[in-house]
């Protein structure tokens, strides 16, 4: 097994280039089933979440090929069985995003449910929920969702309860082929709902209102190929301002879109750290002074600040100057990677969805377990900042949603490598 081994202490200096966003591409990749043309996604991120979904669309029927990196195309001209295993579906939830385009082009799919994830319960019952105002007949059975729809699926009114980003991706990747006009209200505003928008309109629906809380899809009755750019990774970017804001330094992200990071910038300036947007599509990060303010947070849907960013910015709070409030409102269980922190001698106490951050001067490397994917970031982040040698291990969660950190990061500057466990 992998590890990462860091010798904190050095400033973050040059130019680091975002990939396109993994939680985007996933739905996108997932679109492909609703069309026998060829749908060719660039500015595709390399990733094992990425591997995985193209692993299990495969074993959908679909042909998956790769060009120059960062270009995948997707062919489903003739879908195999519609039937998602559990091996293929248990390792990531965005898998179960196939069941409703499956259901939408064949009229019948049985996809296994996702189970459970260390960052909260995460059921999927608005996915359901979404798909049974639609016509679908949904039986679970042994853990798995077994779907029918032998008239095809129709519009509906859906209304959320709350807001959910897969279940919003989710409705919408099915009411694209059903009969009708669907509006789901209280929809996730996420800008990864307006990409697969983006998309699905290039493949020749009609959705209004993507990226608002009201959204309206007129189906039709069959879509075709496209090309599509998939939009920058925001929680990559994100992170890479908040591993600056936790080391010092001044570092250009580029091939982002710092529009998407409203949220982020103001608590950038909350925290004393300097962030100029050059472009539509770069933003340069500086952090002159030895240690940030602190300043409380809390997670919230989009245009709020994103849970996926709060274990980051935790990292950054270890070392602030005073003390911060970090309340996670999105995930139940999502503050795993505040006892590793704290091994690298960050003072924390965390109270249900509340966490005190009490900045210390300095935190000293140690060994850490990576958790989840964003946990095991912030402690790469606080591993920069820390004096000493931190090893990150179990960083397959890294390779989940990152590509090349450690390359980026020594690019950088950072004192980063990886070793494997022959040396
Ligand atoms: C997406 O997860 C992202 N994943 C997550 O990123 C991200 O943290 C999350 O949105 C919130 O922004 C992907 O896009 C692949 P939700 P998703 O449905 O869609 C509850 C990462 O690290 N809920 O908006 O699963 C749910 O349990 C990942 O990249 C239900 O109760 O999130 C959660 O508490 C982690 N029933 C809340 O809603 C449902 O049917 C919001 O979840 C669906 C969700």
């Amino acid at each position: 097994m992998d590890r990462i081994l860091i010798n904190g202490g050095n400033p973050l200096t040059g130019t680091v280039r975002i990939n396109g966003a993994k939680n985007s591409a996933l739905k996108l990749m997932a679109a492909a089933l609703l069309t026998d043309e060829p749908l060719t996604l660039t500015n595709m991120p390399d990733l094992a979440d990425t591997r995985f979904m193209a692993h299990l669309l495969a074993h959908l029927g679909v042909a998956v090929t790769r060009k120059n990196g960062t270009q995948m195309t997707l062919h489903a001209k003739k879908l195999a069985e519609p039937f998602a295993p559990y091996d293929l579906v248990r390792k990531m939830r965005a898998t179960f995003n196939v069941l409703g385009p499956l259901l939408a082009r064949h009229g019948t799919a049985r996809v296994s449910l996702p189970g459970g994830c260390a960052i909260g319960a995460r059921p999927v019952d608005l996915h359901l929920k979404a798909l049974e105002a639609m016509g679908a007949q949904i039986d679970l059975v042994e853990g798995y969702a077994v779907a029918l729809a032998p008239t095809g699926l129709h519009g509906a009114h859906i209304s959320f309860p709350f807001v959910s980003v897969g279940a919003t991706e989710h409705a919408m990747l099915a009411a694209v082929l059903a009969q009708g006009e669907t509006v789901l209200d209280n929809a996730a505003r996420e800008p990864e709902i307006a990409d697969l928008a983006n998309c699905l309109n290039a493949m020749g629906t009609q959705i209004e209102g993507a990226g608002s809380a009201s959204i309206s899809i007129k189906g039709v009755g069959s879509l075709g190929g496209t090309e599509h750019r998939v939009m920058p990774d925001r929680i990559e970017a994100g992170t890479y301002a908040l591993a600056v804001a936790a080391t010092g330094g001044n570092v250009l992200i580029e091939n982002c879109d710092p529009a998407h990071l409203g949220a982020l910038w103001d608590r950038m300036r909350a925290i004393g750290v300097t962030t100029e947007p050059q472009g539509v599509d770069s933003v340069r990060i500086i952090q002159n002074g030895d240690r940030c303010s602190a300043a409380d947070l809390e997670t919230q849907a989009y245009p709020g600040f994103p849970t996926d960013l709060q274990a980051q910015f935790m990292a950054v709070m270890c070392r602030a100057n005073g003390a911060s409030i970090i309340r996670e409102t999105i995930f139940e269980n999502r503050f795993m990677h505040a006892p590793e922190l704290s091994r690298l001698g960050a003072d924390i106490t965390v109270h249900g969805r509340e966490a005190v951050v009490r900045g210390v001067p300095e935190l000293h490397g140690a060994p850490v377990m990576a958790t989840d994917l964003r946990a095991s970031v912030s402690l790469v982040i606080a591993g920069l900042a820390a004096q000493g040698q931190t090893e990150v291990n179990r960083i397959y969660h890294l390779d989940r949603g990152f590509e090349g950190l450690e390359r980026k990061l020594g690019a950088l500057g950072a004192n980063i490598k990886r070793v494997s466990e022959a040396g």
